[in-house]
C-alpha cells in the first residue's frame, strides 16, 4: 500500500494504489523500533527522487478514480539543510514520508544514500529520523525519560540507559521534564521531547514535519541553533517542512510544493518569494 501508517487503508472510499511490492512501513511509534538496524554508513550522501508519483484511488459511483498526491517529483538532495514550503494539502508531509518508507511511491524511485526505503527498510529507518508534526504520534511511554530510554534500548546497555536518556534531555535543555507525565506537557514541550527521542538514536538524516508549529519564539530559536549545531558538529542532514517562512530561511535550499508538484527549487529567499507570489495570485 502507499500509506503504510494507515491501518485501515482500503476500508473507506479512498484507497491507496498498490505499488510494486508490499512492505512493512510501520512508523517508529507503532513498532517502538527506533534505530534498530546497524547501518553500514558506506553509501553516498545523496537523496534522489526519480519520476516519483504518489496517488490514491477514490471509489466513486462511476468506478475508481486516480487522485494524484505527488506527481513526477525529480530531486537530487545533497545540501545539509532543505526546507519544504507549500499550502495546506499541497503534498509536503507525503513528500517527507517518502524519505523513510512511511509512504511508498506507486511510480518512480526514491533512494536514500543509495538505499531503497522499501527494500532496505531497516537500514533506511536507522539512518533517517522522522519527527511528526503531532508529537502524540510519536510518544508512547508515560514519561519523557522512559520514552528516550525506549529509543535507546538497542544501543545502550540497560544499566546505563537512564543516565544516557537523561543526558539527551539535558542536551535539549528539557531535563526538568524528565519524569513528568507526557499527558501533562504542553504541546511545545511534547514537540521537544519527540525531537529528543529521535535525536537519541543519532540519525544521519533528520526529517521534521512542521517542527516549529507548537513552539514559542524562544524554543523556535533553540531549535534553529540545535539544527545548526547538528549540521556543523555531527554532519546531520536536515529536511523540514514549514509554514514559517522565516524559519525556512535557515535552509541552504528550499522547495515549493504546489498541488503535488515541485514548482520552485532554489535558495530560500527566492523560493519563499515565489511561494508568496503564488498564493497572492491564487487568492486575487
Ligand atoms: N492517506 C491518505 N489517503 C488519501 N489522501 C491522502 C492521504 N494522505 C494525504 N492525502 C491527501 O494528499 C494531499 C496532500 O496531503 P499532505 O498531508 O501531504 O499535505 P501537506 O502539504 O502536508 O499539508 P499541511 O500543510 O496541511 O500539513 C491532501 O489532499 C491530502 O488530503
Ligand atoms: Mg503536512
Amino acid at each position: 500500500m502507499i500509506f503504510g501508517r494507515q491501518a485501515d487503508a482500503g476500508a473507506g472510499p479512498t484507497r491507496p494504489v498498490e505499488p510494486a511490492g508490499e512492505r512493512d512501513a510501520a512508523s517508529p511509534a507503532e513498532t517502538g523500533d527506533i534505530g534498530e538496524a546497524a547501518d553500514t554508513g558506506t553509501a553516498a550522501q545523496e537523496i534522489s527522487f526519480t519520476d516519483v508519483s504518489v496517488g490514491v484511488l477514490d471509489d466513486t459511483p462511476t468506478g475508481d478514480v486516480y487522485r494524484p498526491i505527488l506527481t513526477d517529483v525529480n530531486l537530487t538532495l545533497t545540501e545539509p539543510r532543505i526546507a519544504i514550503v507549500g499550502a495546506n494539502g499541497s503534498g509536503k508531509s507525503t513528500l517527507l514520508q517518502l524519505f523513510n518508507g512511511l509512504v511508498t511511491a506507486n511510480a518512480g524511485r526514491v533512494l536514500i544514500d543509495g538505499l531503497d526505503p522499501l527494500e532496505q527498510a531497516k537500514q533506511v529507518r536507522s539512518r533517517v529520523g522522522f519527527v511528526f508534526t503531532d508529537p502524540a504520534a510519536q510518544l508512547v511511554m508515560p514519561t519523557p525519560l522512559e520514552d528516550i530510554e525506549l529509543s535507546l534500548r538497542k544501543r545502550v546497555p540497560k544499566a546505563e540507559r537512564r543516565a544516557a536518556a537523561f543526558a539527551v534531555l539535558e542536551e535539549l535543555g528539557i531535563a526538568d521534564l524528565a519524569e513528568r507525565s507526557v499527558y501533562e506537557l504542553s504541546g511545545g514541550q511534547r514537540q521537544l521531547v519527540a525531537l529528543a527521542a529521535v535525536l537519541a538514536v543519532d540519525p544521519q538524516i533528520l526529517v521534521l514535519d512542521e517542527p516549529t508549529t507548537l513552539l514559542d519564539l524562544r524554543n523556535r530559536e533553540k531549535l534553529r541553533r540545535l539544527l545548526d549545531d547538528l549540521v556543523a558538529r555531527r554532519g546531520v542532514r536536515v529536511i523540514f517542512s514549514t509554514h514559517d517562512l522565516d524559519f525556512a530561511g535557515l535552509a541552504d535550499r528550499a522547495l515549493v510544493v504546489d498541488s503535488g508538484r515541485i514548482v520552485a527549487d532554489s535558495a530560500p529567499v527566492e523560493a519563499t518569494r515565489m511561494y508568496r507570489e503564488l498564493i497572492m495570485s491564487d487568492s486575487s
